[in-house]
């Protein structure tokens, strides 16, 4: 037996948020590249202008649509540590998968468009990974191309995020002209090479002060320059701080070109902090070296058609998990063999024989695991409950295929298993006519698509007109049934949900009915 605690200090588990085509992919790619696990160039993560796809796109609407719905994990070794990359949803719209894949993180690397800056996307995903206190690594990306004025983009960080920017490296030139990068720690200037289409490490080179102000003449000392201003505005890196949310350690880089590929990772290793005990719902940590315990954090079914399987998604929390072991589910009480565990990245699975605090195995057949549920062994545990979280979008589903009842209303309930979107059912309509529920429209394109292609149930999806969600109770439920503009409907988990047209009418209704029971759904961050 291996120490868990001993292991978990070896593990770094982190995720990239970004805005679509900021170049999360791209650095994904660089990071296997740099941890060894590409050995005929980078290109494996998306097939995207002709590269080659292995590991992310497995689902046909993705390819499609040429953007990343499902969230994989990349595992890979770095230096002496093992690196487990949780990857978030890329594509523009919300859904509750990302908030769940960044309630299984330790960090984020908040990757920016240097030509760009904060846009709307990362706000979003900031905003989470601020509620969480997740500590954040700011990467500005695409040096190589024209950017924007690095202390201009260190204070719209300041002021849009509320996040204190702290330069870790400093960039000399950029664009054509993008040379290296000074590490502010050591002073140390390291110099890049550029390989063919990025497909191998960039040779580095340290050069000294002295060479580097022949060498570089006026983009070294407009780099000495910004570094003095820095240094004047006492921007200081700060562990608790960052830790905390606080503060962000910035670094600069290209990752087409590979520059500062390696320093964000040797950041991920020295900055960011190894998987810690988890606080159980009670609020007492879970000992990293108690019997073995996870999390579900995310449930997908059907990622090998082939196979028609379902696989729940766990992130370690305590002890050491082995291959075969029998888990306890805690919801059921039942026994769970994990004779099929893998390790998933895409469609790329490899039997996992053993895990440890950080790592996340995917449990195949696992057809009861929700999403926030233990499982243990010897000694039990319970999570804190995942939050459900305020739908703001909604669809009546109807099929298109009365012969194909059955299909539709499997179809529906295993995706709300999944948690792909809420299902809503109004006491006159029930099964036939269930109401769609969601954070962002595209969790409906996903569920369209899957209850036409994996369940044979085509579907039509009817928008309503309602925009704001209330949990009410049953005597509140009988007044607002008879009111116009408002429809009470039973989710899945019991709850009954008010579903309103206007929120102005909504804010009224509180204000004149104070007695009526219309409680906020929790958002992430308010429970
Ligand atoms: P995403 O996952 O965040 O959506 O972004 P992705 O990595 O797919 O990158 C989006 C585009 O930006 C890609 O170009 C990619 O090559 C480019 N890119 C990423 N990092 C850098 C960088 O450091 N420098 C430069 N110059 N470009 C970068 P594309 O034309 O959309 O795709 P492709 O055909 O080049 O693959």
């Amino acid at each position: 037996m291996s120490d868990p605690r001993v292991e978990a200090a070896r593990r770094r588990t982190f995720a990239i948020i970004s805005h679509p085509d900021a170049g999360k992919t791209t650095l994904t790619e660089k990071f296997l590249l740099y941890g060894g696990m590409l050995t005929t160039g980078a290109g494996a993560v998306k097939a995207k202008g002709g590269r080659r796809s292995a590991t992310s796109d497995w689902m046909e609407l993705e390819q499609q649509r040429g953007i990343s719905i499902t969230s994989t994990v990349l595992q890979f070794p770095y230096r002496d540590r093992v690196l487990n990359l949780l990857d978030t949803p890329g594509h523009r719209d919300f859904s509750e998968d990302t908030y769940r894949v960044l309630a299984a993180t330790d960090a984020a690397i908040m990757v920016l468009d240097g030509s760009k800056g904060i846009e709307s996307q990362t706000r979003k995903l900031f905003e989470v990974c601020r509620d969480r206190e997740i500590p954040i690594v700011t990467f500005i990306n695409k040096w190589d191309r024209p950017s924007r004025d690095p202390l201009e983009l260190l204070d719209e960080i300041e002021e849009q995020l509320i996040l204190e920017p702290v330069p870790i490296s400093w960039p000399v030139g950029e664009g054509d002209r993008f040379r290296g990068l000074i590490d502010r720690r050591s002073g140390d200037f390291v110099r890049y090479t550029r390989t063919v289409g990025g497909a191998s490490e960039a040779p580095e080179e340290l050069v000294d002060h002295a060479r580097a102000a022949t060498e570089e003449g006026d983009l070294w000392l407009d780099a000495q320059e910004g570094i003095e201003l820095l240094d004047v505005s006492e921007r200081v890196f700060d562990q608790k701080r960052f830790e905390s949310g606080e503060l962000s350690p910035v670094f600069f880089g290209s990752a087409l070109t590979n520059f500062g590929v390696r320093m964000i990772l040797d950041a991920m290793v020295d900055l960011v902090p190894s998987p810690s005990p988890r606080l159980d719902r009670d609020g007492n940590p879970r000992a990293l070296e108690k019997p073995f315990s996870g999390i579900v954090f995310k449930v997908q079914a059907n990622m090998d058609k082939a196979h028609r399987d379902r696989i729940a998604f766990l992130r370690v929390c305590s002890g050491q998990f082995d291959r075969g072991m029998v888990v306890t589910h805690e919801p059921t009480g039942k026994p769970f063999a994990t004779k099929y565990a893998h390790s998933v990245s895409g469609q790329e699975r490899e039997t996992v024989e053993q895990a440890f605090p950080g790592d996340v195995i995917g449990l195949v057949n696992a057809t009861s695991f929700r999403v926030g549920d233990a499982v243990f062994v010897d000694e039990p545990v319970q999570w804190p409950l995942v939050p459900s979280f305020a739908p703001s979008h909604f669809r009546v589903a109807r099929t298109l295929d009365t012969s194909k009842a059955k299909q539709f209303r499997s179809g529906i309930s295993q995706l709300d298993e999944e948690g792909v979107v809420q299902v809503l059912r109004e006491p006159d309509f029930g099964d036939q006519a269930p109401i769609l529920a969601a954070v962002g429209p595209l969790q409906f394109e996903v569920v369209q698509h899957r209850l036409e292609n994996e369940f044979g149930a085509p579907v039509e999806l009817v928008p309503c007109s309602w925009t704001t969600a209330r949990i009410t109770d049953q005597a509140s439920a009988l007044a607002l049934r008879g009111m116009s503009g408002v429809t009470v409907a039973h989710r899945s988990d019991g709850e009954l949900l008010a579903l309103f047209e206007s929120p102005y009418w909504l804010q009224r209704l509180e204000a004149d009915q104070p007695e009526l029971t219309l409680t906020k759904l929790i958002a992430e961050g308010e429970g």
